[in-house]
């Protein structure tokens, strides 16, 4: 793996913008001023252990309170908050109700087809121990894990909360995946249930997510699965086995709203939630109790600092790591209103967020550069005609995000009135890392700008020295977090190498490699480049080109196949595909057609190639090895620079040229 520094940055490092917080945000701010910042800062770094363990005291209920704050004896595995015993659905939901904060509203929804919901904190509460009990009379106890493969409606949080109630670990696979990925998911993770819908509404349409459910379990293909709960959505017909499965509307109203929450160690499992990698499988992160919930609570407020009466909306799903941090237990933890949107913009309603935030009065705006990208490329006319006047402060995450870009959301959406957030983060890092704190941190368009307190982030060079300022290198953080996560489910071997061992600085201490590379300007502000190995990120996604690949060529037409990342204007990222094929197979549209919708049936609508290109030959390094740096330039229409020595037969680069 070798750093190719991307042209992105070229542009960003000249970028000589800066915005200081207003008097009045800084005035309104709970972390008001770059020296209170500092002073975080330093208290983190002079005496970690207590930071930590004071902010854990404060911030979280404990049935026991902790011995330990961090145990880091066996590096990389790390051991937080050890002795202590807690609940995650217990610190979002019963505190607040035993505070008097039961009548308040905890998620506001929206459906697609424009229905609505409002859930108060004491109803939430009863549902989530009316579900768990629910899934205690289906058999599903401490430590079974529990798959999710749903819409975007409220029993989807309900459900995450009703397993971490009981201590059963969820597996969210987000609703886009194609039957095959959840099957895989489910395999992998060992699910004992999948809880979903009928249907879901996308863009107009309805997916059908029980008949994908029933084709993943298809001839016991997931033995470790024994029911399915289905809520009803759509009301569209399904096929129904009695033996197997159950209807939400049927088991779960029918269960006492009384549910003692489990006392979970601090190191129990909260969750698995998979994720692309560079080689093979997805990688089944996993995140437990205490930290996560103790960091996922912290980031959000620090971050977006929430006041009484406030609402706040972040647009993702809650299949990805953005959802369970920030749509569901950062917002409840503290007590706050979280939005929850089923749709997205469509055709039939282009301006759905702006629509979202006139009628809900969002004052707390998150989503994703992609979104941005795609607005500001049909024009301000749309925002303009809506009243976004409710706004107060915008975040942006899941990819690095252009100045321009960065500066429309100010002016556009923001109408020069919001601070901008743009943070950095992974869900290997369970919540955000490096951001702009509103009232304390002045920002510049394009830049995450500096870690939050107790992250000690770094640029670093293959042997894990710092390097200099503006040059690019490799993102580590140097220190473990809370939120970290702990290990690749059922692959502590892949954990420790990919994340751990990849650099390896001389004194043998261990650093965590996000993957991502960077620069640091002369304000020790990060700049992010995007990823470093042979992860595509589309549309704020990560998908592994390796996964990609293996489903080009699971079709029976292809023998070869290689997949880069070209850069899109609105997606960030565009996958285009080089295929060879199987001997005496011909290209045809007819083919082309039918390879992408094979990958979309593999892996999901998102993994679609947007070009897919043939060829006789791939590029190869006499050792076989793929060059994909020569195809990332081919595909940009770009000259093929750099070092080509190692390319097996030059011909191959004519040809493919041509
Ligand atoms: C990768 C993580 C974190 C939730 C969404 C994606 C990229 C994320 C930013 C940002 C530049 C970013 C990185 C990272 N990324 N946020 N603000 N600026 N790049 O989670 O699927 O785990 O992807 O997304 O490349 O490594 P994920």
């Amino acid at each position: 793996m070798s750093f190719e520094p991307s042209a992105r940055i070229e542009t960003v490092l000249s970028e000589g913008r800066v915005f200081k917080p207003s008097s009045k945000v800084q005035s309104t701010s709970t972390i008001s001023g770059f020296e209170k910042y500092q002073q975080m800062v330093d208290s983190a770094k002079s005496d970690p252990n207590k930071f930590w363990g004071d902010a854990a005291l404060k911030e979280l209920h404990w049935f026991e309170p902790f011995e330990t704050v961090l145990d880091w004896s066996n590096p990389p595995f790390a051991r937080w908050f050890d002795g202590g015993k807690t609940n995650v659905s217990y610190n979002c939901l019963d505190r607040h109700v035993l505070n008097g904060k039961g009548e308040e509203i905890a998620i506001i929804w929206e459906g697609e087809p424009g229905d609505i919901r409002r859930i108060t904190y004491k109803e939430l509460f009863m549902e989530v121990c009316k579900t768990a009990n629910a899934l205690k009379q289906i058999g599903i106890g401490k430590g079974d894990l529990v798959a999710l493969y749903m819409p975007m409606i409220p029993e989807a949080a309900i459900a995450m909360l009703a397993c971490s109630r009981i201590g059963a670990p969820h597996s969210v696979v987000f609703g886009g995946f194609s039957s095959e990925a959840l099957r895989d998911r489910l395999n992998d993770g060992e699910a004992k249930v999948v809880i979903t819908a009928d249907g879901g509404y996308r863009k107009d349409k309805i997916i059908s997510l029980k008949k994908a459910v029933d084709s993943a379990l298809k001839n016991n293909a997931c033995p470790t699965v024994n029911s399915v709960l289905i809520v009803q959505r759509t009301k569209e017909k399904i096929s129904f086995n009695p033996e197997r499965d159950y209807w939400w509307h049927e088991l779960v109203p029918a269960q006492s709203s009384e549910c003692s929450p489990e006392y979970m160690d601090s190191e129990d499992r909260l969750f698995v939630l998979y994720t692309s990698g560079s080689t093979g499988k997805p990688k089944g992160v996993v995140h437990t109790t205490a930290g996560y919930n103790l960091w996922a609570h912290l980031t959000f407020q620090w971050i977006f600092d929430v006041k009484k009466d406030e609402i706040y909306w972040c647009t993702a799903d809650v299949g990805w790591i953005t959802g369970h941090s920030y749509i569901v237990y950062g917002p409840l933890s503290n007590g706050v209103t979280t939005v929850m949107y089923e749709g997205v913009p469509r055709p039939s309603n282009p301006g759905a967020f702006w629509e979202v935030i006139q009628k809900h009065k969002i004052n707390i705006f998150y989503t994703a550069p992609t979104a941005i990208r795609a607005f500001m490329k049909s024009g301000r006319s749309l925002p303009d005609s809506y009243d976004l006047s409710s706004l107060r402060l915008l975040g942006t995450v899941g990819e690095p995000i252009n100045p321009e870009a960065w500066m429309w959301y100010m002016e556009v959406i923001g109408r020069n009135n919001c601070p901008v957030v743009d943070t950095w983060w992974q869900t290997e890092t369970g919540g955000v890392m490096i951001s702009p704190l509103p009232g304390a941190i002045p920002t510049k368009p394009g830049s995450a700008t500096l870690p939050l307190p107790g992250i000690e982030a770094d640029v670093v060079n293959a042997d894990g020295d710092s390097v200099n300022e503006q040059e690019g290198g490799y993102l580590v953080v140097k220190r473990p977090w809370p939120g970290m996560m702990r290990t690749v489910h059922g692959d502590s071997k892949r954990f420790r190498e990919s994340y751990w061992e990849f650099l390896k600085p001389k004194d043998g201490s261990y650093v965590y490699f996000a993957g991502d590379g960077a620069r640091r300007d002369i304000d020790g502000y990060f700049w992010i480049m995007g990823r470093v190995d042979d992860v595509i990120n589309v549309s704020g996604h990560r998908l592994g080109t390796m996964e990609i690949e293996s489903a080009l060529v699971s079709h029976a037409s292809v023998a070869e196949a290689a997949v880069v990342g070209r850069s899109d204007e609105v997606k960030g990222e565009s996958i285009v595909a080089f295929v060879t094929l199987e001997g005496s197979n011909e290209l045809t549209d007819e083919l082309l057609k039918d390879l992408k919708m094979h990958v979309v049936n593999e892996i999901g609508v998102i993994a679609r190639p947007d070009e897919i290109r043939f060829t006789n030959a791939l590029p190869k390094t006499r050792s076989g090895k793929i060059m994909r740096r020569l195809l990332r330039s081919l595909a940009s229409g770009e000259e093929v620079k750099g070092d080509t020595s190692t390319l097996e037969d030059k011909n191959v680069l004519d040809e493919l040229r041509r």
